[in-house]
């Protein structure tokens, strides 16, 4: 399972600064799963499409300031930016079954591009948090320019996604995504904690498991194959990425 995230990690890390926020990245520690690859749905995209077709966009470079607060919240690489693909979340909607009865919170929504699309695609409600007042802002851009239905049902708090300003979010949520690939471990058990006491969540996912797993909710055998901004760079060598494997946690009820 390790070689399949190499090449994740090769992306990630050897992309220039401009791709990922301005900073310029430690490579981290490579993370581990268990299980072999599952495709969550028919919907899944093909694993020969070619890298044009992927959306990369380079978000503005982060403030000097944005860049401490975040590293030193959740490390080296915490501000490291890369995105799931729109075809990507209708993977994991499918999989996860988001509809109008849920609430969607993204914790790390970057420009907010998943919550409006779980507000405009899928009649939840839906929110994000995101520590870079940069991209906050774009998100709110970005919510100001979706039609009313939808935007009515989104909206973004800038702030810690592991402090109290989540909890507003977390207590209504039921379904949560984490792009948490390059947070520390620490800043990954603290959202696991936050998670655990939110008493509405049925179902989590992330890029990498949490440290210790996620209180109340169980990791799933097979982790769910979804597009990322990254899954279309080929590195040499390997073989093409169809998607990123993420780590679904649902409720037990124990
Ligand atoms: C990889 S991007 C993910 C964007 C989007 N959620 C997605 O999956 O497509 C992760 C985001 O988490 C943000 N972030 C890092 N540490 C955070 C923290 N402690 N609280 C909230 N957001 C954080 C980063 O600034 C970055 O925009």
């Amino acid at each position: 399972m390790l070689s399949l995230f190499t090449p994740i990690l090769l992306a990630l890390t050897t992309a220039g600064p401009s791709a990922f926020g301005g900073s310029a990245q430690p490579a981290a520690s490579t993370p581990t799963t268990t299980g072999p690859i599952a495709f969550g749905g028919s919907a899944q995209p093909a694993a020969s499409t070619p890298a044009t077709t992927v959306r990369i966009r380079t978000p503005a470079p982060l403030g000097t300031a944005e860049l401490e607060l975040i590293t030193s919240i959740g490390g080296a690489r915490a501000a490291t930016y890369g995105e799931m693909t729109p075809d990507g979340f209708v993977v994991f909607a499918f999989h996860v079954g988001l509809g109008a009865d849920d609430a969607f919170v993204d914790l790390g929504s970057g420009d907010g591009a998943l919550v409006l699309q779980a507000g405009a695609e899928y009649g939840a409600v839906s929110s994000g948090i995101e520590l870079a007042e940069s991209r906050h802002r774009s998100a709110l851009k970005a919510l100001g320019a979706a039609p009313a239905d939808a935007a009515a049902r989104c909206s973004f708090v800038c702030g810690d996604a592991s402090g109290d300003a989540a909890d507003e979010l977390l207590a209504t949520a039921t379904v949560v995504w984490c792009s948490n690939l390059c947070f520390g471990d620490e800043l990954n058990r603290r959202l696991a904690s936050r998670i655990a006491a939110a008493p509405h969540v049925r179902v989590v996912a992330s890029l990498r498991p949490f440290p210790d797993g996620i209180r109340g909710l169980e990791q799933q055998e097979l982790p769910l194959l979804c597009r990322m901004s990254w899954s279309g760079l080929v590195q040499p060598g390997q073989p093409p990425m169809p998607g990123h494997p993420c780590p679904v946690y649902l409720r037990t009820g124990k």
